[in-house]
């Protein structure tokens, strides 16, 4: 059985392994051939070793999908042959979090999805729409998850309006699943072309961060000075101030990403005087998955791949991530 093993930190350090074929799965669990993994920011701070508490060597990245090829005792959520995505929260199936089940993470600090078996509690796994790539699966689990917590937790529906910062894969998601609940989207980027690209997959209005650095200004100014009821965001130190200024009074601001770092001073102000709700978030449950699953399957949502690398290409895929050219996702097809 072959698999890829990250040495040591550095975006050079995957090196192709060999090892034995897996025992048959257990009481509750399924074996599922890995077919295909998309990449997110976590896997990029892995790689470059500024995550903490990592071990080296490990099996990298958290998002995958495969397809189910044995079952253990007592599975009832999922067959052979069925295609799934694989939570990476394996401890973290529903409801509220502890801090170990937030913590635990295909990847990071349990084996992850570049293997060509793999061995898995079965009620990890969700069922994937049909009509998905094995790539597209792949890019469900954290960013799917992520997106739906968001505008669920703004509630957002018809009347609603999401500001979402940057086209990297959370706010692409977060743009399809918000227009299929009836959403307005206003979305920034540092590209006029991403933007079009936005506009093309639904997006009412777009902002070009990079031209019009007080983004937070044309936020409010398309909104009739009221602000965004929900902000997403997914750059950190350099945006939470604006995000602050970008929502309306008694909304959210969803704040999961540190792209741009994750220390601050901030003026709690804006935020008392707004009675803004800040709310963090570290992914979700295999639940909340099962429902942006739910979603993107009834709207027949397209994830965007942006580019599907070949497992020989992993350095050339993570350095794109860090690159940030893309536009959604960019996946490893997982031919051994
Ligand atoms: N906590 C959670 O639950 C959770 C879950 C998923 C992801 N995350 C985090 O959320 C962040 C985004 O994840 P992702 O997968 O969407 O990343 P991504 O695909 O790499 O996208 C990042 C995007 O951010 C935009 N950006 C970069 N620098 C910016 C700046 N200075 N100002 C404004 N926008 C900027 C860029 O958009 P343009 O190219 O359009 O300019 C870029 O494409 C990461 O930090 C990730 O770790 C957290």
């Amino acid at each position: 059985m072959h698999y890829v093993e990250l040495v040591e930190a550095g975006l050079n350090n995957f090196k192709r392994r060999e090892g034995h074929e897996p025992l048959p799965p257990g009481r509750g669990q399924a074996l599922v051939r890995m077919r295909a993994a998309s990449l997110n920011f976590i896997d990029l701070a892995v790689a470059q070793g500024i995550y903490p508490g990592i071990s080296y060597p490990l099996i990298p990245v958290a998002d995958g999908a495969g397809e189910v090829v044995a079952v253990g005792p007592e599975v009832i959520n999922v067959s052979t042959g069925d295609r799934v995505a694989l939570h990476p929260k394996v401890l973290w199936h529903a409801g509220r979090a502890s801090a170990l089940q937030a913590r635990t993470m295909r990847g990071v600090d349990r084996p992850g999805s570049l293997v060509e078996l793999a061995t898995v509690d079965a009620a990890t796994l969700v069922k994937a729409p049909d009509h998905l790539s094995w790539e597209a699966i792949a890019t469900l689990p954290i960013t799917a998850t992520t997106a739906w917590n968001a505008l669920a937790t703004g509630e957002i529906g018809p009347g609603s309006t999401v500001a979402l910062l940057g086209t990297g894969g959370v706010s692409i998601f977060a743009l399809q699943l918000a227009k299929a609940r009836g959403g307005r989207v206003i979305i920034t980027s540092s590209s006029d072309e991403k933007l079009e690209r936005a506009r093309a997959l639904g997006a009412d209005e777009t902002v070009n961060y990079s031209t019009n650095p007080d983004w937070e200004t044309a936020i409010l100014k398309l909104t009739g000075g009221v602000g965004a009821d929900l902000v997403l965001d997914t750059v950190g130190a350099s945006s939470f101030a604006r995000s602050l200024a970008a929502v309306r009074q008694g909304g959210v601001v969803y704040t999961v990403g540190f792209v741009t770092g994750s220390k601050l001073e901030v003026d709690l102000m804006p935020l008392i005087v707004k009675a803004v709700r800040v709310v963090g978030n570290n992914t979700g449950s295999v639940a909340n998955l099962a429902e942006a699953v739910a979603a993107i399957a009834a709207h027949r949502i397209e994830p965007v791949v942006d580019h599907v690398f070949k497992l020989g290409e992993l350095s050339d895929a993570y350095s794109a991530l860090a690159a940030g050219g893309h536009l959604g996702k960019l996946a490893i097809r997982l031919d051994w």
